[in-house]
């Protein structure tokens, strides 16, 4: 049965990787299962993939993507009396070389570019985005039509971008059952009334997120205010975005996305690929001064997290996460991100002449900094300040509620049914969540399964509390939340304003907020995209202030 089935692949879920995909396709070892139990089905592939350890290091230029330019002013209801800066991002497929010894590459991209074009944004300087989507009518990727919201019924591509971290309107928030057929486009307005960060947009289509998004379709969007501005840190060409994300790629040079071996449900519960691609490219390099570096680092994988280090064995300076600065720069020698997290890190190659330095994870590189020998230098560069910017920390005691959601795979009433989901519901059931507009809440996700899953609440920031061990057998037999140890306060990278957070497995990871914003209909959700695809997304309705 489906839902079965579904139950074990995501049993298994951390296993449906290709680790060590050779040259030829072949079941991945990990695939066995234990005697008893169904295995879960991985479909083999269905042409032969590239093996990235084959191909040439270091051989292509790292893409800088485009920054966006508006084409127009326009005026918008929500600003009457403005004429705000319009930009049209046309979403389109294109072919280009992922590495140089592939053939091209079918890709969609936003102005056809992957990452799409970097939206910079000023605090205070709203501008609209016209999203046109003018893809093709067939999907570049297996759709699952057994998957809510990919009926077939539905028009087998549709998209709908969101700005993943922004403080918008509902109207242009995204939201995932407005995603709309090819031939149309929506006009979305950014208020950026929030402080300075390094957010990114990317689709958000209902039931087909995670095809839309490996296809190609995210780019970063760039925050900025007076205050970042004038902590005087690396700007222009000293800054860099890096949007990390992986891929499997067929030898034929088109991507390959995994699926299962039933063609009617062919649905995986996490998509991992061998090939780690930054800024769009494998393997890439780019030439640096010796001097201080400002790099924008945006995790855009479907599943996969990093763990990212440098080979000259110096720290990263961490100066910013999810939702911007933090309160003050951090040392550090790795930086880990799970999807949808940001760090914002300083990397200084003063000293380093004439070498490389690669951004690496563990047992790959990713990019290559080839530092330029006798290139200008940081003279009289100001220092990087020790204090960043106040971060207070909200009073728990300001909290009008606390909910208890679960982040969980559960059984339907006749013990078969696979559900993934957050406080044990589906997209469809009625809203739970219906938090008043200005008022502050706790929402403890109490986590039932094995892994960790990356939770991100739209429209708001939030800080993190702590993580607490808790009784899972409690939960399970009596739905008793029992702590079962201290809670852990976040480490100082976790502490500042978060939009996605690591729920653990084992833990109650608490988190809380201030619902500020309009009122209207948003998402909250697991960010691995697979999961997201699959119930673990949940509306949120914020209600007016009374
Ligand atoms: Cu990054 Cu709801 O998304
Ligand atoms: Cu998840």
């Amino acid at each position: 049965m489906k839902s079965s089935r579904r139950r074990f692949l995501l049993g298994a879920g951390s296993l449906l990787a290709y680790p060590l995909l050779g040259d030829a396709p072949r079941a991945s070892p990990a695939m066995s299962m234990p005697e008893g139990r169904m295995a879960p089905q991985l479909a083999e592939p269905s042409k032969p993939l590239v093996n990235p350890a084959t191909l040439a290091r270091f051989v292509d230029a790292l893409p800088i993507p485009p920054v966006a330019r508006a084409d127009t002013h326009r005026t918008h209801p929500a600003y009457p009396g403005r004429q705000l800066p319009c930009y049209r991002m046309d979403m389109r497929a294109f072919a280009t070389r992922l590495h140089r010894d592939l053939p091209p590459t079918t890709l969609w991209g936003y102005q056809g570019s992957f990452p799409g074009p970097t939206l910079e944004a000023m605090r205070g300087e709203p501008f609209l985005v016209e999203w046109a989507n003018a893809l093709p009518s067939r999907h570049l990727l297996p759709v699952d039509h057994t998957i809510h919201g990919a009926e077939k019924h539905q028009p087998e591509v549709r998209t709908i971008t969101h700005v993943h971290g922004a403080r918008v309107p509902a109207d242009s928030d995204g939201w995932p059952e407005d995603a709309y057929p090819p031939g149309r486009s929506l006009l979305c307005h950014y208020p950026n009334a929030q402080d300075a960060a390094t957010l990114w947009y990317h689709d958000h289509a209902m039931g087909i997120t995670r095809l839309n998004i490996y296809a190609g379709l995210l780019g970063a969007y760039l925050l900025r205010d007076p205050e970042e501005r004038s902590l005087g840190l690396p700007a222009g060409a000293l800054e860099l975005p890096l949007i990390l994300c992986d891929r499997l790629i067929a030898r034929d040079g088109q991507l390959y996305y995994p699926v299962s071996d039933d063609p009617a449900a062919p649905w995986v519960s996490e998509a991992y690929g061998n090939a780690t691609l930054c800024n769009g490219k494998l393997y890439p390099y780019v030439e640096v001064e010796p001097r201080r570096y400002r790099l924008r680092l945006i995790n855009a994988a479907n599943a996969r997290h990093f763990e990212l280090s440098l080979s000259s064995r110096r720290p990263f300076l961490q100066i910013g996460s999810d939702q911007g600065l933090l309160s003050a720069p951090l040392e550090r020698m790795r930086v880990e991100l799970y999807p949808a997290e940001r760090a914002d890190v300083l990397v200084d190659f003063a000293g380093l002449d004439g070498q490389s330095v690669e951004l690496r994870q563990p047992g790959e590189p990713i990019l290559q900094f080839r530092v330029r020998n006798g290139g200008r230098r940081d003279a009289g560069a100001p220092p990087i300040p020790s204090t960043l910017r106040k971060v207070p920390r909200i009073d728990l005691a300001n909290a009008v509620r606390e909910r208890i959601l679960t982040v969980g795979e559960m059984d339907d009433a006749n013990g078969n049914a696979m559900m993934m989901t957050l406080g044990g519901h589906h997209w469809s059931d009625p809203i739970t969540e219906d938090p008043m507009q200005d008022s502050t809440e706790i929402w403890s996700l109490v986590n039932l399964t094995g892994d960790a899953h990356p939770i991100h609440l739209h429209l708001v920031r939030f800080q993190i509390i702590e993580r607490r061990p808790f009784d899972l057998f409690a939960w399970n037999e009596r739905k008793e939340l029992k702590y079962t140890g201290p809670g852990q306060p976040p480490p100082p990278h976790e502490a500042g304003w978060k939009d996605t957070v690591r729920a653990d497995p084992d833990m109650v990871t608490r988190i809380i907020m201030r619902f500020e914003g309009e009122p209207g209909k948003y998402v909250w959700h697991c960010h691995l995209l697979e999961h997201e695809d699959n119930e673990m997304m949940r509306p949120f309705k914020l209600l007016p202030r009374a």
